[in-house]
C-alpha cells in the first residue's frame, strides 16, 4: 500500500536514486555525467540537508519511489548553500575535470545557486522539485504531493512558490498547468518558469 509521508533521513539514498532516474527532463539520467551523484548533489541533497521538514515522499512499502522537496525562502537557502554546501560540492565535482560542455553547464548550476532564483522571488519566495519513478506516474501521486507541500507553505505564511522546468519536459509542463501553476513574467519558451500563490486557501 503506497503512502505519502514526511521525509526521514534514511530515505536519502532512495531520493538520490529517483532524482537520477528522472533527471534528464523527466527521463533516466543514469550514466549521463561522470558521477551519478552530480544531479542529486544539486537538486536533492542540499534541500534535504537545509529543510528536511519540507520534504515529503511516496513510500511503496518497500522503498521511496517519489518525492517533493522545497525551501521556503530561496534567497536564504542560497546563502546557506554558499557556506555549507558549496565547499563539499566543489571538491566532489571539480569543474576542471568535466569532460564536456553539458557537464560543465550542470556543474555551473551547482556552483551558483542564485542562478536559478527568479526576479519574482519576493512574491514567490519558495521553490520546489518533484519527481516520481515511472511506475508511480499518472496515478495522482504528483497532485497529492503538490497539495501537501502547498498546504505546508500556506501554514507557514509563505505567499508563493516557483519552479523551473526543462523546456524539453512537455509532460511536466502539462502537469503543472493542470494544477494551476502559471508562467511568470520572466518565463520564456526556452526556460519556462512557473509559479502559484500559497497565500490563499489551498
Ligand atoms: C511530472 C510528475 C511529477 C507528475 O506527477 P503524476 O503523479 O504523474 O501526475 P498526476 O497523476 O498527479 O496528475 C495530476 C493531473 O495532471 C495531469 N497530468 C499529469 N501528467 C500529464 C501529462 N503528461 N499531460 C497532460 N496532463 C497531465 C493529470 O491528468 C492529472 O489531472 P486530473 O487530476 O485533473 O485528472 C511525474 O510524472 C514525474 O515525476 N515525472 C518525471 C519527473 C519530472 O518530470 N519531474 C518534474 C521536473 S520539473
Amino acid at each position: 500500500m503506497h503512502s505519502i509521508r514526511p521525509y526521514r533521513p534514511t530515505d536519502r539514498d532512495d531520493v538520490y536514486d529517483v532524482c537520477v532516474r528522472t533527471g534528464a527532463a523527466g527521463a533516466d539520467a543514469t550514466g549521463l555525467y561522470s558521477d551519478d551523484a552530480l544531479l542529486p548533489d544539486i537538486f536533492a541533497g542540499p534541500y534535504l540537508a537545509y529543510q528536511p521538514d519540507l520534504a515529503f515522499v511516496v513510500d511503496t512499502g518497500e522503498r521511496v519511489a517519489g518525492y517533493i522537496i522545497a525551501v521556503e525562502n530561496s534567497r536564504a537557502f542560497a546563502r546557506w548553500y554558499d557556506d555549507n554546501w558549496l565547499p563539499r560540492f566543489r571538491t566532489a565535482h571539480p569543474l576542471d575535470s568535466a569532460p564536456n560542455a553539458d557537464e560543465r553547464q550542470v556543474i555551473g548550476w551547482g556552483l551558483d545557486p542564485r542562478s536559478s532564483i527568479v526576479p519574482e522571488v519576493d512574491r514567490f519566495p519558495a521553490h520546489l522539485h518533484i519527481d516520481l519513478l515511472p511506475e508511480l506516474q499518472r496515478q495522482g501521486f504528483g497532485r497529492r504531493l503538490i497539495d501537501r507541500l502547498l498546504a505546508a507553505l500556506h501554514e507557514r505564511g509563505v505567499p508563493g512558490v516557483f519552479l523551473r522546468v526543462s523546456s524539453a519536459n512537455a509532460s511536466a509542463l502539462a502537469f503543472y498547468r493542470r494544477l494551476g501553476f502559471r508562467e511568470l513574467p520572466s518565463s520564456s519558451p526556452g526556460s519556462p518558469v512557473l509559479g502559484i500563490a500559497t497565500d490563499t486557501e489551498v
